[in-house]
């Protein structure tokens, strides 16, 4: 089993978790994600092709004798404690991830025990890359796995998503709890977001690598614009329902189909609807390109879906067209893409290998120069999935190795 755990987190984490509460924890880990193409097609039950990224959120954890969740955040230094059955705090706080998991959990497994846990993560908040659905699958396969349940992950990551649509407020689709279940080391996940059929499909990492561009803004309309997407596809599919009873999602139409009805919509439906319709028809093409490995067609087709994304959906930023501008003119840059939810957050880049760390620093100089922000980039590798970590069994089988994980997929 690979495990890409960067030591100085986990070591940290250790030793918080010992200043904090005292003995030793149980590690659960799961990954961020970066979304090659696909954007905004989860809730519409179309494809998409994300990649589980090495960047994860671990969460120490350690059994009590009451029903208590005492959670410390090393990012914030805040403890807290609550009972699954609490009432819902009434402003967002880095906690409703973790009442939203048990309150979920909770359905599932009336028992939970209560633990105390502490979380680090080094996927930056707030950027795209998924944070809150690392959160919330390593504290939902931490709880499980405390509480002796069966772990199915199909079962783990609904449940998180309900959390998340139905205590955090955000009507997120299942893309980012599912990459971080099912994230396979060396491969993009083909995911079809209504049948939930998951299947790997290898890159070859000696030829491209994805890079993550952090425009390091985030625009504060980020999640209530989010839901009025996801209102508006509902709309427009059931404008297009009108002439087809048997429609459920926009999944079921194609563009030519709909190009002259929607002539008749709101302007805004019709963009929508043309953005999700054509996006479909990229991922399709996406998976056929890299089936084949010819990047150049998977990246062309990234940068279609950037266009897309921001003429027809209008989730885009200054600072991501910016940063994808600056990308395409670079050398060995084979597309350039926003991912996750849009209104700032990273960019991912499809970079021929050898150009890779060339590429990473002149996006980092320009865009640094031309907005006056200063962009985290990184050269990402596809990772396996949320897994449970065991150093203490690998340190007594192989000194200096990496420790041993049990994966949840
Ligand atoms: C956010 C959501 C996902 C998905 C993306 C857009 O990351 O959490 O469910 O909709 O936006 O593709």
């Amino acid at each position: 089993m690979n495990l890409q755990a960067h030591p100085d987190s986990l070591a940290r984490a250790l030793d918080e978790f010992r200043r904090q509460f005292g003995g030793e924890p149980r590690i659960f880990r799961a990954p961020g994600r970066v979304n090659l193409i696909g954007g905004h097609l989860d809730y519409n039950e179309g494809w998409v092709l994300p990649i589980a990224i090495d960047r994860s959120c671990y969460v120490l954890v350690r059994r009590r004798n009451d029903r208590v969740l005492r959670v410390h955040s090393a990012h914030f230094n805040e403890t807290l404690e609550f009972c699954p059955g609490d009432s819902r705090p009434s402003s967002h706080h880095w906690s409703t991830y973790v009442r939203g998991v048990a309150w979920s959990l909770a359905r599932e497994v009336p028992a939970l025990p209560g633990a105390n846990l502490l979380i680090e993560s080094e996927v930056p908040l707030g950027s795209g890359l998924s944070s809150s659905a690392a959160l919330e699958v390593a504290v939902g396969f931490a709880l499980l796995s405390l509480a002796e349940a069966k772990i199915d992950p199909v079962v783990l990551a609904l449940a998180c998503q309900r959390a998340e649509n139905e205590y955090v407020g955000m009507r997120c689709g299942i893309m980012d709890q599912f990459a971080a279940c099912f994230g396979r080391r060396g491969c993009a996940l083909l995911i079809d977001c209504r049948t939930l059929a998951v299947e790997p499909l290898p890159i070859d990492e000696t030829r491209v690598r994805v890079v993550v561009a952090n425009t390091m803004v985030k625009h504060a309309l980020a999640s209530s614009e989010y839901n009025i997407r996801r209102r508006e596809c509902e709309e427009a599919a059931a404008r297009a329902r009108q002439s087809r009873p048997s429609l459920r999602t926009l999944r079921d139409v194609s563009w030519p189909e709909i190009e002259s009805e929607s002539r008749a919509w709101p302007e805004n439906l019709r963009r929508r609807a043309r953005h999700v319709t054509t996006e479909i028809s990229r991922v399709k093409d996406a998976v056929r390109a890299l089936r084949a490995s010819d990047f150049a067609s998977l990246g062309r087709l990234m940068s279609e879906s950037h266009e897309s994304l921001d003429a027809d959906y209008q989730v885009t930023s200054p600072e991501l067209n910016s940063m994808v501008a600056i990308a395409r003119g670079l050398p060995g840059v084979l597309g350039a893409r926003m991912t996750g939810g849009g209104f700032g957050g990273c960019t991912v880049n499809l970079v021929l290998a050898e150009h890779a760390e060339s590429f990473a620093s002149a996006l980092a100089h320009a865009y640094e120069a031309e907005t006056r922000h200063r962009p985290d980039v990184t050269i990402c590798r596809a990772s396996d999935g949320a897994c449970e970590i065991e150093p203490w069994k690998n340190s007594r089988q192989s000194a200096g190795g990496s420790p041993a994980a049990r994966s949840l997929s």
